[in-house]
């Protein structure tokens, strides 16, 4: 396609004064390292590479749209994580945020837990070689047959969500001839949001037993009723992309409460503590997340205090960070196609892709960085909406960002951190083809899930 430029869009000066977004980068070539993969750099001739291999190549053998994800990086997060929480603690991997065979087998490889939510996650797992009792069976409404096929691999713990589910899970494991390890989630009474968190409305919501009333306290009656459970500990999850520590730490602070109550009224100290994921990740320059060793230190010293004060021995704690792993792992590639100038508001960017490979931005108002991969410019910023093919005004994938105003048709765009809940999310809307994912590890790229064809779409439409 034509490389040459179109005509200029608006200038970042002009609209600056609206104020929704940050100044452009000093550089726009500069890769800001909090937003890309570990192993992401410039080539000599300024292309983006991962793992040793430039985007061109990437592109041409495997197409576009596609998500590139950095083994290599995920592994070293897997490592991390680990490392940070230690021998006493259990880091589950929550494969919600992205789940293949070969992530399953990652995991396994660098001795991480997982957490799934659905059969199709948990199948993927055991398909994969999982052991059974490394997996965390969650969900607010999982079927009979999906608790039974849980019970029946011997899942290590199911995450008990409701009092119905109490009795069910109960009463399958009974028929299973099955004494089933399960922990309560409960809803600590904290609303967690990005750099704050307030307590309200809690209750209000589908997951979880709510610690007030003494909802969860009857909880634990129940299941310490039911010779088919073992209740080895209570989970909470208080939310998702948080940066700041406080709803951690009083969560961790109601859930020893719990058990300090437990212990007074039945004389049983729960083993476990889950205290969930949640941990927020840069997508922008602006996000400033925290180190798994800090939030390691943040959340043991918190649980660890609360127990003395309790007399309580300090239990084994989980975490189940998924995004914090995938997220920053991976970036989508897409190929400029149509370039659109509004004259004093702002450039429009086509891309081969969209919300059927990125929901996020329509779904949560998510940010995201861009940037041109295969080449340098030092053309001027210019205001654009990266925006996709789909059939929508909503399906925008990058909402403001500066680009140099000399791109054009047929250059390659990536935007960062897509690890996360993006192929996980992926929809065929428009009867798009969802992409693959590319694993680029040392010089390698190998596909761990191929492209959708229109044959996979013809095949479920059985006319
Ligand atoms: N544990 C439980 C019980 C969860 O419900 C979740 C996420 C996690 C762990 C992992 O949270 P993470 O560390 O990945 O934030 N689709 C949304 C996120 C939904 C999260 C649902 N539960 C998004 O794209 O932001």
């Amino acid at each position: 396609m034509s490389r040459s430029a179109h005509p200029a869009g608006p200038r970042h000066a002009d609209v600056l004064t609206e104020g929704h977004y940050s100044a452009p980068a000093a550089d726009l070539n500069v890769l800001d390292e909090k937003v890309w993969s570990r192993t992401v750099t410039r080539d000599a001739d300024g292309a983006l590479t991962v793992g040793g291999i430039g985007v061109a190549r990437l592109a041409e053998e495997f197409g576009t749209p596609a998500y590139f994800l950095d083994e290599s990086d995920f592994r070293a997060r897997c490592r991390a994580w680990s490392e940070a929480f230690g021998p006493d603690a259990d880091v589950f991997y929550a494969g919600k945020a992205f789940l293949s065979r070969a992530v399953v087998r990652w995991l396994q490889e660098e001795g991480l837990h997982l957490d799934v939510c659905s059969g199709g996650e948990l199948t993927t797992a055991l398909d994969a070689g999982m052991s059974a009792e490394r997996i965390a069976f969650h969900g607010n409404n999982k079927t009979v047959a999906e608790i039974e096929r849980a019970v029946e691999a011997g899942v290590g713990r199911i995450v008990l969500d409701s009092f119905q589910e109490i009795v069910r899970v109960a009463h399958i494991a009974r028929s299973h001839g099955v004494r089933q390890r399960v922990q309560i989630r409960v809803t600590v009474g904290v609303e967690a949001h990005t750099h704050e968190f307030i307590a309200t409305a809690h209750e209000d919501q589908k997951f979880g037993i709510a610690l007030a009333d003494g909802q969860a306290a009857e909880a634990v009656r129940r299941a310490l009723g039911l010779d088919s459970l073992e209740l080895i500990g209570i989970h909470s999850h208080i939310g998702s992309q948080i940066f700041d520590m406080a709803g951690f730490e009083v969560s961790a602070r109601r859930v020893v409460q719990l058990l300090a109550e437990v212990r007074d009224e039945h004389g049983v100290e729960l083993p476990e503590i889950d205290l969930g994921g949640g941990l927020g990740i840069a997508y922008t320059s602006d996000d400033d997340p925290r180190e798994p060793h800090e939030i390691a230190k943040a959340l043991s010293d918190i649980v660890t205090r609360e127990c003395e004060s309790a007399g309580l021995r300090t239990p084994r704690i989980s975490v189940e960070p998924g995004r914090a792993i995938v997220g920053p792992t991976a970036f989508t590639l897409y190929e400029v196609g149509t370039i659109k100038p509004l004259e004093g508001l702002r450039t429009y960017v086509s891309v081969d892709g969209g919300m059927s490979d990125n929901i996020r931005t329509a779904l949560y108002d998510a940010e995201y960085s861009v940037a041109l991969v295969s080449r340098t410019s030092d053309a001027e910023p210019m205001l654009v909406r990266v925006v996709g093919k789909h059939c929508e005004s909503g399906d925008i994938v990058v909402k403001d960002a500066f680009l140099p105003a000399d791109l054009a048709p047929g250059d390659l765009i990536a935007v960062p951190a897509t690890g996360a809940y993006c192929r996980s999310m992926a929809s065929n809307y428009n009867h798009a083809l969802r992409p693959p994912v590319v694993a680029v590890r040392d010089g390698e790229a190998r596909v761990i899930v191929r492209r959708e064809t229109e044959e996979d779409l013809l095949r479920l439409d059985v006319g």
